[in-house]
């Protein structure tokens, strides 16, 4: 059996050693160029020529859960495209959100800052039930960051395509239950993968109906926030602020405007990190499963784009 890997960004050493390892009987090589066509691809952002000539591909593993990107490509018809299903992710998405929310909250922030200026001041406890928590996305990672809110005992609504049933969260589903979602939203979490159909799915009409104060954490995609929209409603006072991992162009471009908000806190797009063992050992079951003909999760379909 024949692996290619072609992940633009990552050393591929320590995957080639790992991926060894775990199937030693597979030859596993770094795509270049005219390489032979190989059975299984691991891959992240890969150009279009590299499917251009792994014509043959039976598996494709994509090195991070969001197949937006990839999906861009003309993939080979008969590959089955695989995401990373959790392998470590949902508990530092997990730890990323809870700790957004709780900085917020518990105005942390404001702290630091008088601390820095040499005060020791009080703020007035805040109410838990006057900060809800609506988490757009309740796959993978989305439930389990609403369940990890929920130990925190606040309310929690969780919002995804099909209805779910989640232990401390009310859930609602689909188009038609959207607004009533962010009207009983006052911290908007975004766990959706991008689509069609959430592209821009945050902007002024949306983040208008989250309740007054409202907090924005967007760790899915850049694209799914309007970001002229995030600023006129920070200016406003509508939104009080918001913790961003993605956006638009990564890196975020040294002009753009969200580095000058006091109100908006940035990081580099590492809320959760795709961990390389946890992943190739994920990958290689996979790759088992797929030549015994076993089902496996996290086939990606390419029609719903997720
Ligand atoms: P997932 O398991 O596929 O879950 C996606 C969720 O979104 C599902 O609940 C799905 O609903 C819901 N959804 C999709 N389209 C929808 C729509 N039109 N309306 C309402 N709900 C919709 O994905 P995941 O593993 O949790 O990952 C989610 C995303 O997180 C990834 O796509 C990626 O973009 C992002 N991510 C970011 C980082 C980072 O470091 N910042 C790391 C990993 C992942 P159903 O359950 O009904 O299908
Ligand atoms: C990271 O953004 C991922 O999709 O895994």
């Amino acid at each position: 059996m024949k692996i290619t890997f072609c992940c633009t960004g990552n050393k591929p050493e320590p995957w080639l050693a790992g991926l060894h390892a775990v199937l030693p009987g597979a030859e596993v090589t770094v795509w270049e160029p005219g390489a032979p066509r190989a059975d299984h691809a691991v891959v992240w952002a890969p150009p279009q020529q590299f499917f251009d000539e792994q014509t043959r591909l039976k598996g494709v593993f994509n090195i991070g859960a969001g197949v937006d990107a990839l999906l861009k490509l003309r993939l080979p018809p008969q590959a089955t495209v695989v995401r990373l299903d959790d392998a470590g992710m949902s508990v530092q998405m997990a730890e990323y959100v809870c700790h957004a929310v709780i900085r917020h909250f518990r105005e942390f922030d404001g702290y630091a800052a008088d601390i820095a200026a040499g005060k020791w001041t009080y703020r007035k406890p805040r109410e838990r039930a006057e900060f809800p928590v609506g988490v757009m996305g309740l796959g993978v990672l989305g439930a389990r960051v609403a369940q990890a809110l929920a130990q925190f005992d606040f309310p929690v609504m969780g919002w995804s395509r099909s209805a779910k049933e989640l232990a401390g969260v009310r859930c609602f589903a689909g188009a038609a239950q959207f607004n009533e979602f962010l009207a009983s939203t006052r911290i908007l979490v975004n766990l959706l993968p991008l689509t069609p159909e959430t592209r821009d799915i945050m902007c002024l009409q949306t983040l208008s109906r989250l309740q007054s104060g409202g907090y924005v954490i967007n760790v899915a995609r850049g694209a799914h926030l309007v970001d002229d929209d995030l600023l006129a409603l920070l200016a406003s006072g509508h939104l009080a602020g918001a913790m961003l991992d993605v956006f638009r162009n990564e890196p975020l471009p040294s002009d753009h405007p969200f580095w000058q908000e006091p109100k908006i806190t940035i990081t580099p797009h590492t809320s959760a990190r795709t961990l390389r063992d946890e992943s190739i050992a994920q990958i290689a079951a996979k790759i088992r499963a797929l030549e015994a003909g076993q089902a496996i999760v996290g086939i990606v379909d390419p029609v719903r784009g997720y």
